[in-house]
């Protein structure tokens, strides 16, 4: 899809505007937005509003052809509710129902003449930059497709593919910037799609590695790629000790957008690549177990967010890390019981070999020590625990609780919201580290089945002791289940939304 921003100035008429479709809003009650009205000079539009051929309702639609005194050769009506209580949820269903009427029009191209700035009164925050944004990744949401393994594509993919966004000269600037900061953003959640639809015997360490190479040499980035003998020589212990049991080699992944100063302390981001989670020796049920191909969604979404904001050329120094590996049982795997020693050198004992992203997370927050982070987020689809406590509406996210700690997690929630792709604070505190005891190694890889998605956090505060450090676990958020099984691309609007931010602070 192509998006282009059009203006006209104050004297031309939208009625004299050439395209294959305008789609303009309507109210309830039968109530013209000034757009609707512009191109109301024969009356059809009041017309068909009178006819009750459609609501105003959110999600109603109606498609006029050849509306006498229009030079475009459609009118698409779009439903907004009622006047003056516009919502970001009735922009995104207007975006939506644009989405579904180009789908199957014929035609050139789109213009929507949408009040994409209508919503700035009541909330300063969802601007026409916002609208705009928003408007661009629910099309592409609704473009997605993931059929790279079909053998015949499907064809419902929109065939009007030139969309224009009428607004006002003086915003033409700023929205010029919002329609590269949502191709960015799609693209960057797209790809995240990509890796976590792709299925483990695709989707390998060495897939994830290679796409970390492509990204690199596409936007100029710089890559490395450890292999096992390298983990070896940092003694990544726990790491290691989940690859033991499977066939595809591990990969530890390093790649940096460097575009800050470069005295300026990075930002990193880490995510679980589990590329397939059986569960290891203490072995998953088998209902549903090909959803554990999504266990490299953390990985896939630092993917698509360094995607996007290289896309972006952001001026920001930022190193995405990712341990890659599967968790598969046999002859050689690691054993409930086993005890291994972390990079940092403490001692686990592998209770249950299923709590695996702990596991390789723990080394990989030592090894980013190095870097002398300004911040460190890790990301993964860590427990079932969090699918319980907050559904799949909310990402869990916890960091400790100091003022510092307090501010990282603020801008991360804040960045979540602007964005619809919400998190939800959770706690760490001592209480829950006592369940990490164990009897023979400094602690246990499991606190058992209270406050599991608290305890496994709790894990990971032992190793980012040295930086501040935020974790998300999107278990419940990264993939739907279901007849729409797929994955969602979050966290990576939350993500590059905060690396957005910090860049502008740091301006
Ligand atoms: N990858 C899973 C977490 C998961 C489970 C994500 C279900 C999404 C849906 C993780 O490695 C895991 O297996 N966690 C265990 C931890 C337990 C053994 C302490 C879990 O959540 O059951
Ligand atoms: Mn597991
Ligand atoms: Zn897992």
């Amino acid at each position: 899809m192509d998006f282009s921003i059009k203006t006209i100035d104050a004297k031309t008429s939208i009625a004299s505007l050439k395209a294959g479709c305008i789609a303009v809003g309507i109210y309830e009650n039968k109530k013209l937005s000034p757009q609707a009205q512009a191109l109301d000079k024969s009356g059809e539009i009041t017309a068909a509003l009178k006819s009750g051929d459609i609501s105003g309702k959110p999600g109603s639609t109606l498609l006029l052809r050849k509306v006498a005194g229009v030079a475009a050769e459609r009118v698409l009506l779009i439903g907004l509710g009622p006047d003056g209580e516009l919502s970001d949820k009735v922009m995104s269903m207007a975006a939506l129902c644009v989405a579904r009427v180009i789908a199957t029009l014929g035609g050139n191209d789109a213009l929507l003449a949408l009040p994409f700035d209508g919503l700035a009164k009541q909330t300063p925050e969802r601007d026409l930059a916002w609208s705009v944004r928003n408007t661009i990744l629910v099309l592409r949401e609704n473009s997605y497709r993931s059929d790279t393994l079909k053998s015949k594509k499907e064809t419902t993919l929109p065939s009007i593919k030139k969309i224009g966004f009428l607004v006002a000269p003086a915003k033409a600037a700023a929205a010029k910037d919002a329609v590269a900061e949502g191709l960015a953003l799609a693209n960057g959640i797209d790809l995240t799609k990509e890796l976590g639809n792709l299925p483990g015997n695709v989707c390998t360490p060495t897939y994830l590695a290679n796409t970390a190479k492509k990204l690199a040499k596409e936007f100029k980035l710089s890559v490395e790629v450890l292999d096992r003998k390298q983990l070896e020589a940092l003694k990544m212990g726990s790491f290691l000790s989940v690859a033991r049991g499977g066939g595809e080699a591990p990969k530890f992944i390093i790649i940096k957008h460097l575009g800050g100063k470069a005295k300026d302390a990075p930002t990193v981001l880490v995510g679980k690549g589990i590329t397939f989670d059986t569960g290891g020796i203490s072995l998953k049920g088998g209902a549903g177990m090909d959803e554990m191909k999504y266990d490299m969604c953390g990985a896939g979404s630092v993917l698509g967010t360094i995607r996007a904001i290289a896309e972006l050329k952001l001026k920001l120094n930022v190193i995405g890390v990712i341990p890659a590996t599967e968790n598969m049982p046999s002859g050689t795997a690691t054993k409930p019981g086993d005890i291994v020693t972390s990079m940092s050198g403490q001692t686990i004992e592998i209770l249950n070999t299923d709590a695996e992203g702990r596991l390789v997370l723990c080394d990989a927050l030592t090894y980013v020590e190095r870097f002398k982070p300004a911040a460190v987020v890790d990301i993964a689809t860590l427990t079932g625990a969090c699918v319980t406590s907050l559904g799949h509406h909310n990402s869990g996210l916890f960091t400790r609780h100091d003022s510092a700690h307090d501010a990282l997690a603020n801008e991360l929630l804040s960045a979540g919201k602007a964005t619809g792709d919400t998190a939800w604070r959770m706690p760490i505190e001592d209480s829950y580290q006592e369940q990490l005891k164990s009897n023979f190694a400094d602690m246990a890889n499991i606190g058992g089945p209270a406050g599991g998605s608290i305890t496994a956090a709790c894990f990971l505060e032992r190793y980012t002791k040295k930086y501040t450090w935020a974790h998300l676990d999107i278990a419940g958020t990264a993939w739907k289940s279901g007849a729409a099984k797929g994955a969602t691309g979050r966290p990576v609007a939350l993500l590059t939304t905060f690396l957005m931010n910090r860049a502008a602070a740091a301006k």
